[in-house]
């Protein structure tokens, strides 16, 4: 973003798909070894002993297009907490410690609350959506992941006549990673929408990607997925959601506001001051490929926008 230039591409630590979920198989089937009884695992640890979340129901809002593989999402990521180079968060997020968790949705709601890892995996069917997932660097991807619409938990919290925006909140714990201050950001990383954004049924709260838990390097164990909006916006490793009255800041848009509005929808018509937004490149692909308006999904949720200017509210 900032630091790094568009398009640069290291594919190193390349594992194959059998080998990753052996791997990380082999991890969660440790402690019920040891325990003995898988029952006295929690849901999120169950569901990676499995291997795959049981029972994800389809969704209409899945793209047919075909999938990246599960090593290009697991090894080119931006994390900037644990480093600002796209291999580095899959080797130093490896030991991030994402069970026991708890999210604060708070602030002007009538019923706030702390919901653990295990109630957020309950609270909702748990839905794989295939989206597009377009960096404002200008790569992209098609992903798999599991999760289900926001909106469920903003309802249970009740947003009250006042709340008009939501304000994402990452964990950030600078022993934990302490590539973070490299990084060259302010930590903790947060994210905002309007709360008409929040509550469109694509916002999708994300627990899983490829039929199991998320990897730390993607965002574990809860994350957004926005797909109409540039991937910055979609917050990783959520600890806080507080719906509030005026605009929350965000991360990228307090470090570079000319480079990065708060809307930051994916528009092939405002080029990035420093780079084109009209074509991306997809990982894996040869050739560079158009990028389209709302990343694909204008017709879902151009109406949110009705009558604003999106060069001026970029
Ligand atoms: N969330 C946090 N907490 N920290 C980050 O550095 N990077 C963002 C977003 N969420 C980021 C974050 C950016 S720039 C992108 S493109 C996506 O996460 C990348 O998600 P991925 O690594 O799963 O592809």
């Amino acid at each position: 973003m900032l630091i790094k230039k568009p398009g640069d591409m290291r594919y190193s630590e390349i594992t194959p798909k059998a080998l990753y979920f052996d791997r990380r198989r082999f991890l969660a089937a440790m402690p019920a070894a040891f325990l003995g009884a898988r029952e006295l695992l929690s849901p999120s640890a169950r569901a990676l002993a499995a291997g795959k979340f049981p029972n994800l129901a389809k969704s209409p809002f899945s793209t047919t297009e075909k999938e990246n593989s599960l090593t290009d999402v697991t090894h080119y990521n931006n994390f900037y907490e644990f480093g600002t180079n796209k291999d580095e968060p899959s080797r130093l997020a490896r030991n991030f410690k994402t069970y026991p968790w708890t999210v604060s949705v708070e602030g002007e709601v009538a019923k706030p609350r702390k919901f653990s890892i295990d109630e957020i995996l309950k609270l909702a069917p748990l839905e794989e959506r295939i989206y597009r997932h377009r960096c404002v660097e200008a790569w992209s991807i098609v992903v798999p992941w599991a999760g289900y619409s926001l909106s469920a938990l903003l309802n249970l919290a009740q947003p009250t006549s006042k709340a008009r925006f939501v304000a994402f909140q990452s964990y950030y714990n600078p022993s934990e990673m302490p590539e973070a201050q490299h990084a060259g950001i302010d930590f903790p990383y947060v994210e905002g929408l309007r709360l008409d954004e929040a509550m469109h049924p694509l916002a999708l709260l994300c627990v899983g990607m490829y039929g199991d838990a998320l990897p730390p390097q993607d965002g574990a164990p809860v994350r957004m997925v926005l797909p109409w909006k540039y991937g910055f916006k979609s917050v990783k490793s959520i600890v806080k959601i507080r719906l509030v009255e005026k605009m929350p800041p965000n991360t990228w848009n307090t470090m570079q506001p000319i480079e990065y509005g708060f809307y930051s929808n994916v528009n092939p018509n405002v080029d990035h001051p420093r780079w084109s937004q009209s074509s991306e490149h997809r990982l894996g692909e040869l050739r560079r490929r158009p990028t389209l308006m709302f990343n694909g999904y204008a017709d879902q949720v151009a109406s949110l926008y009705t009558g604003m200017d999106l060069k001026k509210n970029f």
